[in-house]
């Protein structure tokens, strides 16, 4: 036999490190945080273990636990007190996340993010403003540009509550652009925008749509989120977000979308963001109540993975557990 190619050479401990490509770190971890103006506990995430959702009055008290596990970056998502058709609890000075927001960055030093979209506080669930015949017309069209104009009302609120950078969600044309001039006309020319640039419609948001009670209330987001079957047009999407001066771009799912991750990686220089969904939690832990996977170790091994496919910031719910990990 040639043993001239030995790769197992490198395997061994001691070396095996050194030759590592790829990393985590705590630093390139966002946890997602729930913030519910319904409830005045906390209330256990089904679908999600280990996840709640909190009263505005456990705000600081949940980020300082995710700030003690060496994650240092959150993402609000806020479930309003009540929802109407236009979803006007979203952009409220004294609304769910705007109140949440300015209690963590007063008694904090956490970097805040905040999810900027309609569908947790519309009646309907869909993440913009609907035609009045939506109900009965299955193919319905959210209306885009009026859709745009509440989208930058929202960033600026969040940013004036004193959001470090803002992540719109909604997958309307447009979207970043608006915000960006919205927060610009604001005052808030330095709070960066994450794009979620390339947005599947995807079936792993099963859990968060229990989380944040965002589930449309008839038919779908197949007609503004993207289609599973495209890799190409990602590439497109994310191009456009770029022109309109989105400074992070997000793939979202992350583990059945590492191919994109990768292209996005490769086609601009922009850090890349992978959002690794309530889904993608869920499965693992499933599978590890059964008794059928090792959860640290697919949990390691996942995040990794997105790493190693080009992503430098992951969203994940595994964020504090990993992070304690490392
Ligand atoms: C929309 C939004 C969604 C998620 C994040 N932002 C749900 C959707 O698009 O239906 C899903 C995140 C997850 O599944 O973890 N505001």
């Amino acid at each position: 036999m040639d043993l001239t190619h030995r790769p197992r050479r490198l395997r061994r401990d001691g070396v095996r490190e050194m030759v590592s490509e790829t990393s985590l770190d705590a630093s390139d971890l966002i946890a997602p945080v729930f913030v519910d103006a319904t409830t005045d506990e906390r209330v256990p995430i089904e679908s999600m273990p280990g996840h709640e959702r909190v009263p505005v009055e456990q705000a600081v008290a949940r980020v300082k636990e995710v700030l003690e596990t060496g994650v240092e970056a959150v993402m609000l998502f806020g479930i309003p007190e009540s929802k109407d058709a236009r979803g006007s609890r979203a952009w409220a000075d004294d609304g769910v996340v705007q109140e949440a927001t300015r209690r963590i960055a007063a008694e904090t030093d956490a970097y805040v993010l905040t999810d900027v979209c309609l569908c947790e506080y519309t009646d309907h669930g869909h993440c913009g403003v609907v035609e009045s015949t939506a109900e009965s017309d299955p193919d319905l069209t959210v209306r885009n540009d009026e859709t745009l104009d509440l989208l930058g009302k929202i960033a600026a609120s969040h940013a004036e509550a004193g959001a470090d950078m803002v992540a719109p969600s909604a997958s309307m044309d447009g979207m970043v652009g608006g915000i960006r001039k919205s927060l610009d006309a604001e005052g808030f020319s330095d709070v960066p925008v994450m794009s979620y640039a390339a947005k599947y419609e995807s079936a792993f948001y099963g859990p968060f749509r229990d989380a944040a009670d965002g589930a449309p209330a008839f038919g779908d987001r197949r007609h503004y989120q993207m289609d599973p079957a495209n890799r190409r047009e990602a590439v497109r999407e994310v191009r456009r977000d770029v022109e309109q001066g989105a400074d992070v771009l997000m793939v979202k799912p992350a583990l059945p979308y590492l191919d994109v991750i990768r292209d996005v990686r490769e086609a601009f220089d922009h850090p890349v963001a992978a959002y690794n969904v309530s889904g993608e939690y869920a499965m693992l832990h499933a599978a590890s109540e059964k008794g059928w996977l090792d959860l640290e170790a697919v949990a390691l091994e996942s995040l990794l993975s997105i790493k190693r496919a080009g992503a430098d910031l992951i969203l994940t719910y595994f964020a504090e557990d990993v992070a304690e990990l490392l």
